[in-house]
């Protein structure tokens, strides 16, 4: 499903490489959880599968699209139909309630299923926010919401940055939770960014980063 090959990426003015050599095999529907340290890449490499970077080589495949060679037509098509993206901060927009920001991806898609819609709110404990507008949400409904956007359009493939960054403990393993099932229920693809044991430990594959690319096992250290 997600097959990357020497990917490299090096940020202006670094003096190396923050993502180097990088190789990484997903199966539709595993689950992979992504743990490092602090600066060491990790939402450089969500950034480059979500094609909002530009690596300096290598290639991503997802599913049929080749990212870094089809950047135009396809691999939008592709990202609005088979992605969905939690982000690092919410990126909810503010002139729509709860509903309306979940239901912003499906309606580009052109599937909107309110019955489907529910049932993945309900499954986040946000049903009762429909109504409500972002701002008037704490920092981790926000964070719900944006889950909920990223799931409703059923993605092939989701990619999560922190999604639990922002809520404590409990909530934190019942979101989690919710995450994995829904992805599990669809055969979803799932990538989850996390510094949280709790979380990353619920994934099929747990993986580490760092010094630029992905170990099966903690490394030892700092970035
Ligand atoms: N657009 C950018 N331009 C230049 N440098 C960047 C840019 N984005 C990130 N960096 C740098 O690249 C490094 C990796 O950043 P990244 O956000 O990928 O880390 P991270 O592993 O997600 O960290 P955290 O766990 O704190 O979220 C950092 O040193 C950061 O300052
Ligand atoms: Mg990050």
């Amino acid at each position: 499903m997600i097959v990357i090959k020497e990917l490299v990426k090096q940020y202006p003015h670094a003096t190396t490489p923050i993502i180097n050599q990088l190789t990484l095999n997903v199966v539709k529907g595993e689950s992979v959880s992504i743990r490092g340290a602090s600066g060491c890449g990790k939402s450089t490499l969500l950034a480059l599968m979500a094609g909002f970077e530009e690596a300096d080589a290598g290639t991503i495949q997802i599913g049929n699209i080749a990212l870094s060679c089809d950047r135009e037509k396809d691999a939008d098509a592709f990202r609005r139909d088979q992605l969905g993206v939690v982000f690092q901060s919410f990126n909810l927009l503010d002139c729509l309630n709860v509903w309306d920001n979940i239901a912003f991806t499906a309606r580009l898609k052109g599937v909107v299923d309110a019955p489907y819609q529910e049932h993945i709110m309900d499954t986040l404990g946000i049903a009762p926010l429909r109504q409500k507008m972002p701002s008037a949400l704490s920092g981790g409904e926000q964070q719900r919401v944006a889950i909920a956007r990223a799931l409703v359009h059923r993605p092939s493939v989701v990619l999560a940055d922190e999604p639990t960054g922002n809520l404590d403990e409990t909530t934190s393993d019942q979101v989690a939770q919710a995450l994995y099932s829904i992805c599990a229920e669809l055969a979803t693809t799932l990538i989850v960014v996390t510094h949280s044991n709790e979380v990353a430990q619920q994934a099929q594959t747990p993986m580490w980063l760092r010094h630029g690319t992905l170990h099966a096992a903690p490394v030892a250290g700092g970035r």
